[in-house]
């Protein structure tokens, strides 16, 4: 999308104005249709077209309200046949790069397999940004970022909403070589083969009842400075889940494909990475694999070993993720030896019970971590919950025969036991899990945003990682 900014003496141009309650109600609307409350919107006809967007009271102003209401314009001016917005941001600098990445996160839709001529017949391609000339060098940087994220944003969304038939653990190898390539990334893909080689039982045995083999995806960007600090982020992708042996039931399970959003955030952090130019180091991890039920399906009953030994029961083929995390977290604990590193993944269905569609679980023992993750995710929309782990979860997943099993003694509890037996392979790395299962993805498309995946983590983890390791 082409973006300018504009001198302040063009303020009139503007075609989407943000309003407060306290603004209202303005001249020529009845406070029934339009009060400003955050995130409904009025559009007023005439030979000037012009979208008020609700931003509530002056009081509570966030830039996630921003973030959306700009989406809501984004979307609003395509239906009706407008692809340009101009926007003033007098009064509201501070929210730039909040409303760049709304329009821009607004305006994406997965459109790779409508037919031409039934697409959207416009999308937008021009946003014009109204300020004061000696404002615009700051502004700029706001716009540079921006975009950077929110085009880190909708990569991982593109990606996450491909079907399973297309989207296998090699064509996701696939992918990850070609953004490697693009943006010039260190990439290094273990075949089934390789994996056999260095032992990466858990990846293995819940890919090997598809006849898409595993992946094990490794990306590396490296800050041009000697002593910048290194972050590993892993993201559980399993490209579809059907539960395995314990197979899940038919309802919904289409939804299934965006298992392996935790991989696809991966991909998106490292490309937005690449692009900030960060002096940190960044390893990406993406186990990747496809849970089916067949023949050479791994079982309940079966006793995996990972990668660094440790073996795993498996009670239940359908918690799985935690199993190819497993191999993918000792990796990094050992190899990589990072500083910090965060997992995300769709993990468990108890999570999205706990917390429902808004917020991802958070599991982090380290307070400063925590505290850094909840502020940033205020602010960049991916909002966290922090979560207990530990030995009272822990203490249900012991095993007689194997180190740990995969599920927990009882039913309750489920998204902090499995943080908990995600737990046995961090060792005394700083670490934190984002139970992302309810965060992931929508089914029902909402006035700023498009249905599918929504590229959480992405803004989250880049965002974190600057917060928390640049000194
Ligand atoms: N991918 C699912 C978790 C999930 C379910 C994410 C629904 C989003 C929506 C995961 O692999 C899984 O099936 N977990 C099981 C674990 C259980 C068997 C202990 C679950 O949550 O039911
Ligand atoms: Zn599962
Ligand atoms: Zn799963």
């Amino acid at each position: 999308m082409k973006i300018n900014l504009i001198d302040a003496d063009g303020s009139s141009l503007a075609n989407v104005r943000f309003i407060t309650n306290e603004s209202c109600p303005i001249a020529g609307i009845s406070s029934a249709a339009f009060s400003g409350e955050a995130l409904t919107s009025f559009f007023v006809h005439g030979d000037k077209p012009l979208l008020c967007v609700g931003i509530g009271s002056a009081n509570t102003l966030s830039h996630n309200t921003f973030r959306k209401a700009a989406g809501i314009a984004a979307r609003h001016f395509p239906q009706i046949g407008l692809e340009s917005v101009t926007i003033s941001l007098e009064g509201y600098g501070e929210y730039t790069q909040a409303i760049v990445e709304g329009i821009l996160i607004g305006n994406y839709k997965f459109e790779d397999f409508i037919v031409k001529d039934k697409r959207r017949k416009h999308t937008l391609n021009e946003l014009n940004l109204i300020a004061p000339a000696p404002h615009h060098k700051i502004l700029k940087k706001a716009i540079h970022r921006a975009e950077i994220l929110a085009d880190a944003t909708n990569f991982t969304r593109a990606i996450g909403n491909l079907p399973p038939n297309i989207l296998t653990p090699e064509e996701l190898s696939e992918r990850a070589r070609q953004l490697a390539k693009k943006e010039g990334l260190k990439c290094k893909i273990w075949t089934e083969k390789a994996l056999e080689k260095e032992g990466f039982g858990g990846i293995l045995a819940v890919g090997q009842g598809s006849a898409n083999a595993p992946r094990f995806i490794r990306l590396d960007y490296n800050a041009d400075s000697d002593n910048a600090p290194t972050l590993a982020i892993i993201g559980k992708a399993i490209t579809f889940d059907t539960g395995g042996i314990s197979i899940k039931p038919a309802d919904r399970m289409d939804e299934m494909k965006f298992d392996k959003m935790g991989g696809c955030a991966v991909l998106g952090i490292m490309q937005a990475f690449a692009r900030l130019k960060l002096k940190i180091n960044v390893v990406g991890l993406i186990p990747s694999a496809e849970n089916m039920a067949g023949s050479r399906s791994y079982r309940p009953g079966d006793i995996l070993t990972t990668w660094d030994g440790q073996t795993i029961e498996v009670l239940n083929t359908d918690a799985e993720g935690r199993i190819i995390l497993a191999d993918a977290l000792a990796y990094a604990r050992d190899i990589i030896k990072p500083d910090f590193m965060i997992d995300m993944a769709t993990l468990t269905g108890a999570c999205v019970v706990a917390l429902g569609a808004e917020r991802a679980g958070l599991f982090c023992e380290n307070t400063q971590a925590v505290n850094t993750l909840k502020t940033v995710g205020e602010k960049s929309g991916d909002r966290v919950w922090h979560m207990p782990m530990g030995e009272e979860f822990s203490e249900l997943m012991k095993s007689s025969i194997a180190t740990v099993k995969n599920i927990s003694a009882g039913r309750y509890g489920g998204a902090c036991s499995a943080a908990s037996f995600l737990a046995n392979w961090t060792g005394d790395v700083n670490w934190a899990h984002l139970d992302i299962a309810g965060t992931a993805w929508i089914t029902e498309k909402k006035p700023h945003l498009e249905v599918g995946a929504t590229g959480y983590g992405v803004r989250l983890v880049t965002e974190f990682a600057e917060a928390f390791l640049i000194k």
